[in-house]
């Protein structure tokens, strides 16, 4: 009897030597935006894989850095109306501040939603109610995917939509609707192809001479 009980012991203690080494084992592979990394991510940036596919980051709105707000109002003249909140990691936004352009490997959130109102006591309050799409820009100085269209000018462009949230829907960036990018960014070409009046945080260290004007 008391033979049995040494033994049950050894095995259950056994057991859970085994199973909080298997989880310390694969812990780290956990980034904090919970993706498992995988061998194929490219050295540069954790959204993208070696072949030049951008992921959609998670965790943006709780710990990257909230760089400014659009509102396009929902009338005729408007393609992509909603609320707009662009966001981008506290280093980048660190290395922006220090040498005013984005560094190698920095991303860009644009998250989209849609506009909802109520009189409330401070008046009609408008806010920001649930995602449309996401817009991902990720900085790239070493022109590392010459043959994928999703690349161009120093940056992969991703879009992401609320129906099938992880799936990219972008395979060029010269495109139609919402995937022509380059048409679209083109009179922000000068600023790196961001519209930086809009994000304050950053604005003032730029270092170029369209935005000092
Ligand atoms: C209809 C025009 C249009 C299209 C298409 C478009 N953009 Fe933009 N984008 C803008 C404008 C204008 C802004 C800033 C003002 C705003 O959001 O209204 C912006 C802002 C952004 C931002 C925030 C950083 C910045 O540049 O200011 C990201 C990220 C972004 N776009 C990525 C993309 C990607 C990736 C694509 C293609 C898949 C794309 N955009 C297509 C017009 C467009």
């Amino acid at each position: 009897m008391e033979w049995c009980n040494v033994m049950k012991k050894t095995v259950i203690l056994l057991s859970v030597t085994v199973a909080a080494t298997i989880s310390l084992y694969f812990l780290p592979l956990l980034s904090a935006d919970g993706y498992a990394a995988s061998v194929t991510k490219s050295n540069f940036s954790k959204f993208v894989d070696a072949e030049g596919n951008i992921s959609r980051p998670h965790e943006f709105r709780k710990n990257w850095a909230h760089l400014g707000s659009w509102l396009v109002k929902n009338d005729d003249q408007a393609t992509g109306p909603g609320i707009h909140d662009v966001y981008t990691e506290a280093a980048s936004v660190e290395a922006f501040r220090q040498s005013g352009e984005w560094p190698d490997g920095a991303t860009l959130v644009k998250e989209i939603r849609s506009i909802e109102n109520k009189a409330m006591t401070t008046g009609n309050a408008q806010w920001a109610g649930e995602p449309v799409v996401w817009f991902v820009m990720v900085r790239d100085r070493k022109n590392r995917f010459p043959n994928n269209k999703a690349w161009g000018e120093g940056w992969g462009w991703a879009l992401f939509e609320a129906e099938n949230p992880d799936k990219n829907v972008t395979t060029t960036w010269k495109g139609t609707g919402f995937n022509n990018c380059y048409g679209c960014h083109l009179p922000a070409e000068e600023t790196e192809w961001v519209y930086i009046e809009g994000y304050p945080t950053i604005r003032d260290a730029a270092n170029y001479e369209s935005a000092k004007n």
